[in-house]
């Protein structure tokens, strides 16, 4: 569809057609570089839709392998093929085990001290990004295996972003794309 701009540029909004024609046939394997992990989830569809993010930016997610999680990201799941899923038994031994291994562990959370997302630099390594549950936030026992915490500015009335959102803002910035 073609519509002429204000400066009389001619915008052409991609066919669906070109999009697929630029995409990958296949999911991404495993890159192990960039990690959401949204470990004390309340609404399975904030899981499908990080689970999109993660496969337009090149990341991995990592959910809790709580009953509800399979069925939710199935529904949720809009993608063609399969994405890389990392299933977690205990989030915070979980995430002790790879900070252990040298991966940065980056929470996102509304919290003083924190990176704002402006500063926030590409991942110049293995990244885990640590999402909050969407009522209570990250839980106390889980702050301190944090290395950094990034927060989203905000000016409106709201409180807070909805998870997914402010897990796919960060994963841009993150992946360098945003
Ligand atoms: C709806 S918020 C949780 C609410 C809030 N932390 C609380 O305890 O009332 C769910 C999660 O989204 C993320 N989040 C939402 N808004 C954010 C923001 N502006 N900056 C950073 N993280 C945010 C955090 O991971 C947070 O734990």
């Amino acid at each position: 569809m073609s519509q002429e701009a204000p400066a009389g540029r001619a915008i052409r909004v991609r066919s669906r057609r070109d999009l697929r024609a630029a995409r990958r046939r296949r999911a991404h394997r495993c890159w192990d570089h960039l990690i959401a992990a949204p470990l004390w989830p309340l609404h399975g569809a904030n899981l499908g839709t990080l689970l999109r993010t993660c496969d337009a930016v090149g990341a991995c997610l990592a959910v809790p392998r709580l009953p509800w999680v399979p069925e939710a990201l199935r529904r949720g799941n809009t993608l063609r093929s399969e994405s890389c899923v990392h299933w977690v038994n205990d989030p915070c031994r979980w995430l002790a085990e790879r900070r252990a291994e040298g991966t940065r562990i980056l929470g996102v959370e509304l919290a003083e001290g924190a990176v704002r997302l402006a500063d926030l630099p590409m991942a110049p390594g293995r990244t885990v990004l640590v999402l909050g549950h969407e009522q209570s936030g990250i839980p106390p026992e889980a702050l301190d295996l944090l290395d950094e915490v990034v927060e989203i500015p905000m000016i409106g009335t709201g409180a807070s972003l909805n998870v997914a959102v402010a897990g796919s803002l960060v994963l841009y910035k993150l992946a360098g794309m945003g």
